[in-house]
């Protein structure tokens, strides 16, 4: 059997189980979805964001790149972020990276890898700001698994500098932002930052939305 054809079988077993257990199952989720959370995750094939967290369809909300980078040119994420937080209004958003990530093991190299090399950039510049903390790890894979979880929190503190959380923090006290990591070899996911409605980001990146200059 060509393997791509397993998975449309899967997909039909689990279509049974599914019913199996509840016959209404996708009749209660194929109205409105109302998340709760969104998910902002690496592409990576190995961290599922739905299998980690046990969570169903209909709650999470998921946007995921190279290296759960919050990109503020990126208009893909940026329009994840705003329909989540203005038109779903999910309480949480997550940020998740992973140790073995394969976007940040690259990004500490000088390797030229064309277009990929603008998405790395941001990771780069990562390094740059915490470099006087990195640079003191003499061990390569402790400097990389630092730098993914300094990742996770810059790409946290990136999502307070957005119009779109802050407006939703004044007028409504939410989300909650938390960066977690994910370990590959363990399975376990670690809370590193959270970042409660009404935190105030650097000044420059504030936004006064009473309109003074
Ligand atoms: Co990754």
């Amino acid at each position: 059997m060509e393997d791509y054809k397993r998975l449309l079988l899967n997909n039909k077993a689990w279509v049974q189980e599914k019913l199996s257990l509840r016959p209404d199952y996708f009749e209660r989720t194929a109205g409105e979805q109302k998340p709760t959370y969104l998910w902002i995750g690496c592409s990576d094939s190995r961290v599922p964001a739905e299998d980690i967290t046990g969570t169903e369809p209909g709650e999470l909300f998921v946007h995921r790149n190279i290296g759960n980078m919050v990109i503020h040119t990126d208009f893909n994420m940026l329009s994840v972020l705003q329909y989540a937080v203005q038109v779903l209004k999910v309480q949480h958003v997550i940020i998740c990276g992973h140790y073995g990530c394969g976007g940040i093991r690259t990004a500490m190299t000088r390797k030229d890898l064309g277009l990929i090399n603008k998405w790395l950039r941001h990771i780069k510049d990562v390094y740059r700001f915490h470099h006087t903390e990195l640079d003191q790890i003499h061990d390569s894979e402790e400097k990389i698994k630092r730098l993914t979880e300094l990742n996770v929190i810059e790409q946290a503190h990136r999502l307070t500098d957005t119009s779109f959380v802050q407006r939703a923090w004044k007028e409504e006290r939410r989300p909650t932002i938390h960066g977690w990591i994910y370990d590959i070899h363990t399975g376990l996911l670690k809370n590193l930052v959270k970042i409660e409605p009404g935190d105030h980001p650097h000044d420059i990146y504030e936004f006064d939305f009473d309109g003074a200059q």
